[in-house]
């Protein structure tokens, strides 16, 4: 009996030292977790991330001003801006550090000059104004685009021609993506043409000019049933053009109206080239 009391009395003890020590501690855990959640948010997407983790992988929000000094000097990474988006190309600092052949595109946009090559002169007015380029150019900087995002890492988004203060995407970016859209869906139709009319041969002299023929594996080297002749192809929006072999049982119907039974892609015989002529040569 008096055994049991005295087994009772040991684990009231205990209890009581366990809830003093409970006491005690409950302050320095809650500091602790206190402490934690200040180095921890949530994100985006709901989940918890670092402080540091957060910082080193959200897009950031960049005016001209901003985007200028990330240009590789004082141990600043080197930033450049493509359509509105930002991208940290530091690894690639021996095409864009001080002196190299790209800097030019380094701490700002120059989107068109990705297109047209011209790297004297900026002119911050124009440098992104993408909206008149052709349907062609517009798909060549997509590719840009994607390079960049395959290659260096996103930064995020330049407050300005395609993106707000807010960091949303502006009428002008809207109106970039439809015209986007429709060079993609024109491209499209080409190259559905491309596989009916196949391109020609083609070769080039001082003498003659340049000469397009068509022959039965012209064009995608697959040996096809018919030879064609050749016709001059425009894709849609498009002032250049390709050479195509057209098929002679359509051959009327796109001399008299320069387009094919079905689809926009328009023809045009060449200057000076009879209608059943095997070859064709003009000079550009
Ligand atoms: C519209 C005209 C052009 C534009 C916008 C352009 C743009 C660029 C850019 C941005 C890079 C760096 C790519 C990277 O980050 O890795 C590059 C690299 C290069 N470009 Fe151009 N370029 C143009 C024309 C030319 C021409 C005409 C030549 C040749 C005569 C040329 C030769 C090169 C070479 C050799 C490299 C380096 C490739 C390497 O080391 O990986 N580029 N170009």
């Amino acid at each position: 009996m008096f055994g049991f009391v005295k087994h009772l009395f040991k684990l009231q003890f205990l209890f009581i030292l366990a809830a003093v020590l409970a006491g005690l501690y409950r302050t320095e855990i809650k500091q602790f977790a206190n402490r934690h959640a200040a180095n921890y948010v949530d994100n985006a997407d709901g989940e918890t991330v670092s402080l540091q983790f957060k910082a080193a992988n959200e897009a950031m929000l960049l005016t001209p001003a901003e985007l200028s000094k990330y240009n590789g000097e004082d141990g600043q990474p080197i930033y450049l801006a493509l359509l509105g988006s930002v991208f940290d190309v530091t690894r690639g600092i021996k095409h864009y550090g001080t002196g190299c052949s790209y800097n030019f595109f380094v701490g700002r946009d120059a989107s068109v000059a990705f297109i047209s090559g011209e790297f004297e002169e900026y002119d911050p007015q124009t440098a992104d104004d993408v909206l008149s380029l052709k349907p062609n150019d517009l798909l060549g900087l997509a590719n840009w685009k994607e390079f960049y995002e395959k290659e260096y890492i996103y930064k995020g988004k330049l407050i300005g021609r395609f993106y707000d203060e807010q960091g949303e995407p502006t009428t002008y970016h809207h109106k970039y993506l439809a015209l986007f859209e429709q060079a993609q869906i024109a491209k499209a139709a080409v190259d559905e043409m491309r596989l009916k009319y196949p391109g020609c041969n083609i070769e080039w002299s001082e003498a003659k000019g340049t000469r397009v023929w068509c022959t039965t594996t012209s064009g995608d080297g697959k040996e096809r049933a018919w030879t064609g002749y050749p016709r001059k192809l425009f894709s849609p929006g498009n002032t250049n053009f390709n050479c195509a072999c057209v098929p002679e049982s359509e051959l009327d119907q796109i001399d008299t109206e320069g387009k094919a039974a079905h689809g926009d892609a328009m023809f045009k015989a060449y200057d000076n080239c009879s209608s059943r002529a095997k070859e064709c040569f003009y000079r550009v």
